[in-house]
């Protein structure tokens, strides 16, 4: 087991009716609040006019930055570090999924950032950095944005998609009814990309850190389980409340403590695809999975114990070889086929006409891997999925 740093700062109001602490959270600012928020989900929903409620009657003067996309764009975060700037705002209030929190974490560096442009800060690699406070209140299980330091914003005019270190929500309010709206096909993206984030450190080298394996597999089962359930039932409180936990804890590091870090290649493949098409990041990371599964494996043959201990604790096939982990790997496919993703690119549109550059911009990251590949590898993964 490896040393580690457990340093997450934020706090965590979860459950049913967990927005009656939002004057908590906000009461250590000042009253000027910057609201942020997606396309129209919360007005929808009736939280705006919750949050709107609260805000009015703590006597809080509220901007607003509404529209933020999904696969957030750079220029809301420009419009947003204009509106903080303009309006002296103590403190900024992302109310929504990964994008909105994620789009709010960039917006509360780039009031502080003295570099050229926003973009420039969002493509540059840096730590964490000076930022205003932010809270959020979260209304999908997906990302894990509501309880990390990082953010990926897109700048569609030159397809890339960058992740960084910006800052951690000072308080994150997650109550699992507000996700009660989310849409199957939102679900069950979110859902792979809860479970990709388990991958991404689960498929390690060190196999001694019983606590880390055993969350992650723990976390695996649970989303597959009550993904499932969210499915049919929308509005089954134990299968959203499941899920946003998960989400929390999936992204926050701990599921990896004391492992070697694996590189997160399916998260590098998939910024990728979402940088040329837009597509959604679960989705993509669904599709990417199985056949990065399957390269890795073919690969290189060390890794089979780390598969089968996939195989027999997560997928519960019992087995001791080679095939074994085959078919764990179509198991995981099927699950994810089963939820209604897409799970091949061609379902998306998506050609192999920009596999060549993509790959060019993940080349640093493909040897620092579990199983190290090169740009051919990363190709032939591509071709895989189409
Ligand atoms: O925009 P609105 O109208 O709110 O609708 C959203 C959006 O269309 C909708 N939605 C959200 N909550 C809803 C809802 N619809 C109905 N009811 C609700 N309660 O769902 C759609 C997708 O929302 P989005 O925020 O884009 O989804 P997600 O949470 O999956 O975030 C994806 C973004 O986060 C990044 C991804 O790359 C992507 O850009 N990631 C951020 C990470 C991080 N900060 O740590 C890590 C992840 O690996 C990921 O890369
Ligand atoms: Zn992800």
């Amino acid at each position: 087991m490896n040393n580690y740093l457990h340093d997450i700062p934020t706090k965590i109001y979860f459950g049913k009716g967990a927005i009656e602490n939002l004057p908590t959270a906000l009461s250590p600012f000042g009253k000027n609040v910057l609201l942020a928020y997606g396309g129209g989900s919360i007005k929808r929903s009736g939280l705006y006019d919750e949050v709107m409620a609260i805000l009015k009657r703590e006597g809080c003067k509220v901007s607003e930055l509404a529209g933020i996309e999904p696969n957030p764009r750079v220029t809301s975060v420009e419009k947003g570090v204009e509106l903080c700037i303009a309006n002296s705002v103590d403190v900024i209030l992302a109310v929504g999924g990964g994008s909105t929190i994620d789009c709010a974490k960039a917006i509360a560096c780039g009031v502080y950032w003295k570099g050229m442009g926003i973009w420039e800060m969002c493509s540059h690699k840096h730590g964490l950095m000076k930022a205003l406070p932010l809270v959020d209140i979260l209304t999908l299980s997906a990302t894990g944005s509501e309880f990390d330091g990082g953010a990926v914003i897109s700048n569609l005019a030159t397809n890339e998609k960058i992740g960084n270190s910006y800052t951690y929500p000072y308080a994150s309010i997650c109550d699992p009814t507000y996700t009660f709206t989310v849409s199957k096909y939102q679900t069950a993206a979110g859902s792979a990309d809860i479970m990709s984030h388990i991958f991404e450190g689960y498929f390690s080298r060190t196999m001694d850190c019983d606590l880390s394996d055993g969350i992650a597999e723990t976390i695996l089962k649970s989303t597959m389980k009550n993904c499932m359930i969210a499915l049919k039932e929308p509005d089954n409180y134990a299968a959203r409340a499941n899920l946003m936990v998960n989400s929390s804890i999936a992204c926050s590091g701990i599921p990896e403590y004391g492992k070697t870090r694996s590189g997160w290649i399916c998260h590098g493949l998939e910024h990728e695809l979402s940088a040329y098409y837009d597509i959604t990041h679960g989705t993509g990371l669904a599709i990417l999975t199985p056949r990065w599964m399957r390269h890795v494996l073919n690969k290189d043959h060390s890794v089979l114990d780390r598969f089968l201990k996939f195989a027999n604790n997560v997928m519960g096939i019992e087995g001791n070889d080679m095939e074994t982990a085959f078919k764990a790997i179509d198991a995981l496919e099927d699950y994810f086929r089963s939820t209604g993703l897409p799970m091949t690119l061609s379902e998306l549109g998506i050609g192999e006409e920009h596999f060549v550059d993509m790959v060019n911009h993940v080349e640093k990251r493909l040897d620092n891997q579990f199983v190290p590949l090169d740009k051919e590898d990363a190709i032939a993964i591509y071709k895989a999925c189409l």
